[in-house]
């Protein structure tokens, strides 16, 4: 496989890159392992995708880490990706610091775990002064979740008088989700063959450029990633004009 990174124009790199971490679960499988395996070998390529967006200078990288559906997962595959997300936020702060990667969370958090919750605000807090990457993990998020709750929202400030009907707009709507702030995706990645967006980021990926590949997600590695964009570069974006 070439190296990918030589062949990036780092003049036009996009600003955000969303990706879908899928296929862990078949990886170990394939291999004659209990599913958790696949997701503990997935750690390795968060690592690695992070470093590479750091390395190349992305703005923002968000992970599908945890999605509403994956509630319904069985209780013990649901413990361990809540251990596993406490484990690596917890051992990877300092190297977020040491690396001047922000951390953020979008999705109802709420419903994660109280330890889970706690590590991960701490995190968000010790890395809130960096000025490098933004890694925006999605965590008990489904568009549609943050959708209905941007109505209830909206309709709220409407009854109490401090939004005026007239005033909706595309940007204002945007400034409702958990993605407030956070510019679009300009590349979707989704690893391990589906050619599906599983409501991730539904309004947030309008004009984005989607890329799928049938690597799955633990044998994602680095260049991977440096492909993903490359390819990116060769596609004519016309945002619908
Ligand atoms: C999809 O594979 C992957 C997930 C639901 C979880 C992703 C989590 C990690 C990589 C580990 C921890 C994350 C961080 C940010 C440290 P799947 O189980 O749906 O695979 P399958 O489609 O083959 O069953």
């Amino acid at each position: 496989m070439p190296s990918y990174l030589e062949k990036i124009d780092k003049t036009r790199l996009p600003k955000h890159i969303a990706v879908i971490m899928d296929g862990n679960g078949r990886w170990a499988k394939e291999r004659g392992y209990e599913r958790v395996f696949g997701h503990q070998a997935g750690v390795e390529s968060v690592r690695q995708t992070t470093e590479a967006a750091a390395e190349i200078g992305l703005d923002y990288l968000t992970l599908y880490a945890f999605s509403t559906e994956n509630w319904e997962r069985p209780q013990a595959e649901v413990d361990a990706l809540m251990e596993l997300l406490v484990d690596s936020i917890q051992k990877e702060t300092p190297t977020l610091n040491k690396n001047n990667i922000r951390l953020q969370a979008i999705g109802n958090l709420m419903r994660l775990p109280e330890k889970v919750r706690a590590k991960l605000c701490s995190c968000i807090e010790e890395t809130a002064q960096n000025t490098g990457l933004t890694l925006v993990l999605a965590l008990s998020y489904s568009s549609r979740w943050e959708m209905v709750n941007a109505v209830k929202k909206i309709c709220r400030d409407v009854r109490d008088g401090s939004l005026n009907i007239d005033e909706i707009s595309t940007d204002m709507l945007s400034g409702y989700l958990t993605t407030k702030g956070i510019p679009d995706p300009d590349l979707m990645i989704r690893t391990s063959g589906e050619l599906r967006l599983s409501n991730f980021l539904l309004w947030q990926l309008a004009y984005a450029e989607l890329y799928f590949t049938p690597v799955h997600w633990p044998d994602f590695k680095k260049n991977d990633f440096y492909q993903a964009i490359y390819e990116f570069q060769g596609r004519e974006r016309r945002f619908g004009k």
